[in-house]
């Protein structure tokens, strides 16, 4: 059976992925990484690699989980069997993003809930905005980690490198798949994407924002099992 990494992104725990871990798990080995604790990209990336099982991985990363499985790409490409980028993006920061991420950052200091309350409405669309079950999930996440990781996790990715030079090299089969209304990482750099990548394809979710993995958990398993079917495929040619 073949291992996936699932790679969270700001503020989430092992949650964040339940329903593919229970939905996948006939057909890979799950492990969902924990990126709380490291304040680069680069050391997020490390320190995955370093608890990785041996051999090879197929890796899914959602958001920030994203930027990190880019980077893992960077250090490790022989260990990935299969990428899969969810609402997330290859390009770094633009200055306004990074000076906004260092005012939440002082602002959590004082008030964390407020500054969850404002993230929901870009991360889910109107509508699963409305989904008690979906707000108290991301608030109980988001107070289970604390603001210390909010800043670790805002500064690493205000900090993240460039990443759309490096995905031409990018070998595996590729998974891009994205909320059609994601407001955070939209559409866009998601066709940027696959326009650079050479076996990628693009999935998008109609109904959904940012946060497709717990918004349309059904669409993304369909895609993730077609994924890694597709993987395995590859593996016995
Ligand atoms: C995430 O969901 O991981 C973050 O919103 C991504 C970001 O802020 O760039």
């Amino acid at each position: 059976m073949q291992t996936l990494l699932l790679l969270p992104g700001l503020l989430h725990d092992v949650r964040i992925w339940q329903y593919q871990a229970l939905a996948l798990a006939d057909c890979a080995r799950i492990v969902i990484c924990d990126l709380t604790q490291a304040d680069t990209i680069a050391a997020m990336a490390a320190s995955v690699l370093a608890a990785a099982p041996e051999g090879k991985f197929a890796l899914a990363g959602l958001s920030m989980g994203g930027y990190v499985a880019l980077e893992i790409m960077r250090q490790a490409p022989e260990r990935i069997s299969g990428l899969a980028l969810l609402d997330t993006s290859a390009r770094p920061d633009t200055e306004l993003t990074r000076e906004n991420r260092y005012a939440a950052i002082q602002q959590a200091r004082t008030n964390f809930k407020q500054v969850v309350d404002d993230l929901i409405p870009k991360q889910l669309t109107p509508e699963h905005g409305e989904d008690e079950r979906l707000v108290r999930l991301i608030h109980d996440m988001a107070s289970s980690l604390g603001e210390k990781v909010f800043a670790r996790q805002q500064n690493a990715m205000s900090n993240r490198i460039d990443s759309v030079p490096f995905l031409s090299a990018i070998k595996c089969p590729t998974l891009v798949l994205c909320g059609r209304e994601d407001a955070i990482t939209p559409l866009g750099l998601h066709q940027e994407m696959v326009s650079e990548i050479p076996h990628a394809g693009l999935v998008i979710v109609n109904d959904c924002g940012h946060l497709s993995v717990i918004e349309k958990p059904l669409r993304v398993n369909e895609a993730l099992t077609r994924w890694l079917d597709g993987i395995m495929a590859n593996n016995q040619q």
